[in-house]
């Protein structure tokens, strides 16, 4: 076991500095004839900056609020201490406008990481705040080329401006603010150039409010390597799709398999009757090798306390609410959750009252309001501990614990094949899924839907860590 917690390092590694302005600007999210897009910006720029750095770095951000309203950064799946992780009023006060606030870390972990505001996260996210952080291998896997895609999703008006129905209740009470253009690094995609036999390292971030993504590269054989900026064993992915829900990465190596000349779609088929051509492989006339090379895929493992499964202690943790959720409820035996569900159980009458006070979603019978609250669950520093998830609702659910990685060890039942690390497990309706990890992270953590509107409709706890 470990003798130090890994957030303090033995040599105090010298900082580097990073700068991120939020603030509005203008994005050209949609090709000229049309416009550019007033947004949010880190740096004047969607996606901000990417952040690079070295596994045992450290980072230091100085981050300068320029909008009208609080905000903070969150360091999504980075493995920090608690007073660096972004919360407001949780584990730091919000940073006012004009206000500016440094984080400072060690990046433990190597991998593809993403920032994000957690203060009103729909709108901020919403309107362009996001941005990729990459930790760099001491002895990363050989490739030609090293690519990252923020992807995300944006609901345009006609004349490309950010549609502001921010939080209705619509969104909230369904499958969350699904748009209507996506982007790949702030942009409506076109072509990508590529090489046959060209090796690409294709690092994969949704930074999405609400839309999943399921990436169909047709001809090609992706191999994922890390998910959620972990280490996996090198497999194809199930059914040959990428999946990522909302906050989720992957990072994959894709051959560049097609012929010089050619032009092959990459498709997003998660929706059914929704397909859409994401953007274009475009091969250059010229191969670069005429065959894929035969370098290793496998990535080395970050410093993660293995979970003692079997003396782990177990908790149950059940969400339910939604648009149709008490007909999941009633099917699945309708006793999940404690009492205080009852008003999800009381027909369409007590349904519109909760969503009208916005609560709308609940974990173990809590819906959330704001960061501050009893903790749900409270886990002794060190001990092992598997969370037995229940998704009792008819829409999926990303859901996210801060603080941490956890190994995903069932789904309904079965035990997953890579036992993969995350620290946002995508859960379909009615799915049970069990998680296990260490609580080796003292603080107050979030946990939480990371489908923007379900989280600030109530979809969110605290786990408390001593
Ligand atoms: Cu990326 Cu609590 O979030
Ligand atoms: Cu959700």
């Amino acid at each position: 076991m470990l003798t130090r917690p890994l957030w303090r390092p033995a040599r105090a590694a010298s900082a580097k500095n990073i700068h991120l302005r939020a603030a509005r600007g203008l994005a050209r999210l949609v090709s000229e004839p049309h416009g550019k897009t007033l947004a949010w910006c880190y740096n004047g720029l969607v996606p901000g900056p990417e952040i690079r750095v070295r596994q045992g770095e450290r980072l230091r951000v100085i981050v300068e609020n320029g909008l009208d309203e609080e905000t903070t950064v969150h360091w999504h799946g980075v493995r920090l201490p608690n007073g660096m992780d972004g919360v407001p009023d949780l584990t730091q006060r919000p940073i006012g406008p004009g206000e500016t606030f440094t984080y400072e870390f060690d990046a433990i972990d190597a991998g593809t990481f993403w920032y994000h505001p957690h203060q009103r996260s729909s709108e901020q996210v919403g309107r362009g705040l996001y941005g990729p952080l990459i930790v760099e291998e001491a002895k990363p896997v050989r490739i030609d080329r090293d690519v990252t895609w923020v992807l995300d999703d944006w609901r345009l008006t006609k004349s490309g401006a950010i549609s502001d129905d921010f939080g209705n209740g619509h969104d909230m009470s369904h499958n969350g603010r699904v748009g209507n253009t996506v982007t790949i690094n702030g942009r409506v995609p076109d072509t990508f150039a590529a090489q046959q036999g060209e090796r690409i390292r294709l690092r994969l971030i949704n930074a999405a409010n609400a839309r999943i993504f399921g990436l169909d590269f047709q001809g090609h054989e992706p191999m994922v390597i890390a998910l959620d900026g972990q280490p996996v064993t090198p497999h194809a992915p199930d059914g040959g799709l990428v999946v990522l829900g909302p906050a989720m990465r992957a990072d994959i190596v894709l051959d560049m398999t097609g012929e010089p000349g050619s032009q092959s779609a990459i498709i997003d088929r998660f929706y059914q009757g929704l397909e859409y051509q994401l953007i274009d492989l475009s091969y250059d006339a010229k191969p670069l090798r005429d065959r894929p090379p035969e370098w290793p895929m496998e990535l080395p493992a970050n410093p993660l306390p293995e979970p003692d499964i079997k003396n782990a202690v177990r908790h149950e943790v059940v969400f339910n609410g939604g648009m149709m959720g008490s007909m999941v409820m009633a099917d699945m035996g309708g006793s999940m959750g404690d009492g205080s569900s009852d008003g999800m159980m009381g027909g369409m009458g007590s349904m519109m009252g909760m969503m009208h006070s916005g609560k709308i979603w609940f974990i173990n019978g809590v819906a959330a309001e704001g960061h501050v609250m009893d903790p749900m669950l409270t886990l002794a520093g060190g001990r092992s501990y598997v969370l037995a998830m229940t998704n009792a609702t008819a829409w999926h659910h990303p859901i996210h614990l801060h603080g941490h990685s956890f190994r995903v060890v069932t789904r309904n039942g079965q035990a997953t094949t890579h036992r993969e690390w995350q620290d946002t497990v995508l859960m379909a309706p009615r799915e049970r899924v069990e998680i296990a990890f260490v609580a080796d992270n003292p603080g107050d953590w979030m946990f939480h839907c990371h489908i923007l509107e379900h989280q600030a409709a109530g979809m969110m706890g605290v786990i408390r860590v001593t």
